[in-house]
């Protein structure tokens, strides 16, 4: 297919809502909280700015222009400027760890809309003890988070096979500001809750004792996934870019959304949190254990006012879980299509069996067949680890050094300046970053996490 023949999305709005729709998701309403708690509040939050902004913005870019100048799924993206070396492997390995991701990710997000079901009928309703048993019961029964699971995956499905236009780029238009509101008006209810104020104090005041080996990695792996950085679906969105998007002012414009999100989801659950005496460490059983508990309480006096943000809260997660797995299955949906010559439905349903295959084996690791484990850990812990600790750094960091060092100099800067018709005065400053500091500053990390250094 030539790049005249490929569609593109059909606005600078929809370019930036579908990417950004893309970054927010289970990683900024659920991720980012429970590891800010988990790793001293705000120091953490510190350190994951600074890998937004040294090592996310350029790694971004870079994907960017892989996918542009191509204007391919990400396999063949990379290939196009690989030349048949070895460094058309890390198109191959962006497919393989969406789907991955894809396998894990909507197993919480099949939580969430279970959990969106049970705030409308009330069922949340109890102590604490009901609260964790509920949530112990229905993740370790072999069928009910199962069959939510694949309900998501099929949803991400239609919306796909509906085409970039038609599906990614209106459901995108549609949801991203939703979510914004809903967020806004969570975030209003629990900042003004009693005792509100020791949450966003830990949200802001940084605690420089927690911070520890470890901190560092999960900071950068959380920057990451948070960016959707490392699994070639920036590759595969920046496929269907215009030639005039300014590649460098959408990577701003996406991660600066990317991280206000993030941080308004902390500002939406630790002053709740707090206010109720919970301390927000609680990993990833926080929105599904603590937060019922805390929607339970009273808000403001109000019991009522408890019902709705539970159910804001849950509908919120869901929306931003579902733009995350569009974008996932896209990834797949490209490649199988372009590289199969399969019709676009044909393309998505192959993802959506593959996914579903393993969605069914995380969800059932993480309950009814614990014997589902490597190493001792669930297949999905396993997944979530193995792809935001190790793949999704990997591959930034070789795409940086692809970029950087091998494409010729002449597609960066077109793609730079988007064939002239952007002044890309920082160039330099990007290469210089691509070629040195991202590589150094992940295999830094790296390093650090196994010892090394
Ligand atoms: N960025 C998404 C989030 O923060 O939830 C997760 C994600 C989306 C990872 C798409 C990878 C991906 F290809």
């Amino acid at each position: 297919m030539s790049r005249s023949e490929r569609i593109n999305f059909g606005s600078r709005l929809g370019v930036v809502l579908a990417t950004a729709g893309s970054a927010v998701g289970l990683g900024n309403v659920w991720r980012f909280p429970f590891m800010t708690g988990h790793n001293g509040g705000a120091a953490f939050i510190l350190i994951y700015l600074g890998c937004i902004l040294l090592l996310g913005i350029p790694g971004m870019i870079s994907e960017f222009i892989v996918g542009r100048h191509s204007a391919a799924n990400a396999a063949r993206s990379y290939r196009r400027l690989a030349n048949g070396t070895p460094w058309m492997i890390i198109g191959y390995m962006g497919v393989f760890t969406s789907m991955l991701i894809l396998g894990f990710y909507a197993v919480v997000a099949g939580w969430c809309l279970q959990y969106l079901f049970a705030s409308v009928a009330e069922h949340l309703q109890g102590d604490a003890a009901y609260v964790s048993k509920y949530f112990a019961d229905f993740s370790s029964d072999p069928v009910k988070p199962t069959l939510w699971a694949v309900t998501f995956v099929l949803i991400t499905h239609v919306i796909v096979s509906r085409g970039i236009r038609d599906g990614i780029e209106k459901v995108s238009k549609l949801l991203m500001p939703l979510l914004f509101i809903l967020l806004m008006l969570i975030v209003v209810a629990s900042c003004m809750l009693p005792g509100a104020y020791k949450g966003v104090e830990f949200l802001f005041k940084p605690d420089f004792s927690k911070l520890d080996t470890g901190v560092f990695l999960e900071a950068l792996g959380q920057a990451f996934f948070s960016l959707s950085l490392g699994t070639a679906c920036l590759c595969t969105y920046a496929s269907y870019f215009g030639r005039k998007t300014n590649l460098a002012g959408a990577a701003v414009q996406i991660a600066l959304i990317d991280t206000l999100i993030a941080i308004l989801a902390g500002l939406m659950i630790f002053p709740a949190a707090f206010s109720v005496g919970v301390h927000p460490d609680s990993g990833p059983s926080l929105i599904f254990i603590t937060l019922p508990n805390v929607f339970r309480q009273a808000f403001l006096g109000v019991p009522f006012i408890g019902y709705v943000v539970s159910v804001l809260f849950y509908a919120l997660m869901s929306l931003a879980a579902l733009t995350s797995t569009i974008s996932m299955h896209e990834i797949g949906t490209a490649f199988f299509h372009e590289e199969l010559k399969l019709s676009r439905r044909g393309g998505a349903a192959i993802v959506t069996v593959l996914c579903c295959i393993m969605t069914v084996l995380c969800s059932l690791s993480f309950g009814a067949c614990p014997e589902l484990a490597v190493a001792g850990k669930s297949l999905m812990d396993c997944f979530d680890n193995v792809t935001a600790q190790v793949l999704m750094p990997l591959a930034a960091f070789l795409t940086c050094l692809f970029v950087g060092w091998y494409i010729p100099r002449t597609v960066v800067a077109d793609e730079l300046s988007s064939y002239g018709a952007v002044n890309a005065w920082y160039t330099g400053l990007y290469l210089y970053s691509v070629k040195i500091i991202c590589p150094l500053g992940i295999l830094a990390i790296f390093l650090h996490q196994f010892g090394l250094i």
